[in-house]
């Protein structure tokens, strides 16, 4: 499984490197890391973005369960990996950055947590804060936790300021291959 995951992700990234962002899937720790900055108590699924093959989507499905798990993903390649590993879990072939059509297309009414795999930082600024406030404000409350291999917040501190939405860093993650930092992203008390 991790060779065959691995060598999707190279022929995937080599047609559209930008988009993938990544030549192999998380490791563990980085996976299960984001998983529990993820799952925040209430009532809902927990949606993850850019799925992949599964590597974070396994660790969510450990603590949430299969039904408890949506899966937003644009390549169907990926798609296809995560159904097989996953039977019973939801998996949407779509577009993330118009997450509000895709969780209604899906019938998705309640939202505890966002997990983000997105490339983030090809994206323009605009599009990220777009993004941002489109997962907060599908969740009462819940968190955006987005990884990146970058040391700073993807999402830029004047944007962060402007629309008052509370970032935390949850630490690095060294074993992972590259490093890379968790934020968690919520709407001030
Ligand atoms: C860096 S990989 C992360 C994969 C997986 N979460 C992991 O950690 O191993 C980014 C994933 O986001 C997907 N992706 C990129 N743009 C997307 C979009 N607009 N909507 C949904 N998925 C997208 C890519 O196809 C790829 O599977």
């Amino acid at each position: 499984m991790a060779l065959a995951s691995t060598s999707l992700f190279l022929s995937r990234w080599l047609s559209a490197p930008g988009r993938v962002g990544a030549v192999a899937p998380s490791g563990r720790k980085l996976a299960e890391r984001m998983a529990s900055a993820t799952l925040a108590d209430g009532p809902g699924v927990v949606v993850e973005l850019g799925g992949g093959t599964g590597a974070i989507t396994s660790e969510l499905v450990k603590a949430a369960g299969q039904d408890g798990v949506v899966v937003v993903e644009i390549d169907p390649a990926m798609c296809r990996v995560i159904e097989r590993r996953f039977p019973a879990i939801t998996v949407v072939q779509g577009d993330a950055f118009r997450l509000d059509q895709v969780l209604q297309h899906a019938g998705v009414t309640a939202v505890r947590g966002i997990a983000s795999g997105l490339p983030l930082l090809t994206q323009p600024p605009e599009r990220r804060q777009a993004l941002l406030e489109k997962c907060l404000s599908v969740m009462e409350g819940g968190p955006l936790v987005q990884f990146t291999y970058s040391l700073f917040s993807p999402i830029p501190f004047d944007i962060l300021r402007e629309t008052g939405v509370r970032a935390e860093r949850m630490g690095r993650v060294w074993q992972n291959v590259p490093p890379a930092s968790i934020w968690r992203y919520s709407l001030a008390a």
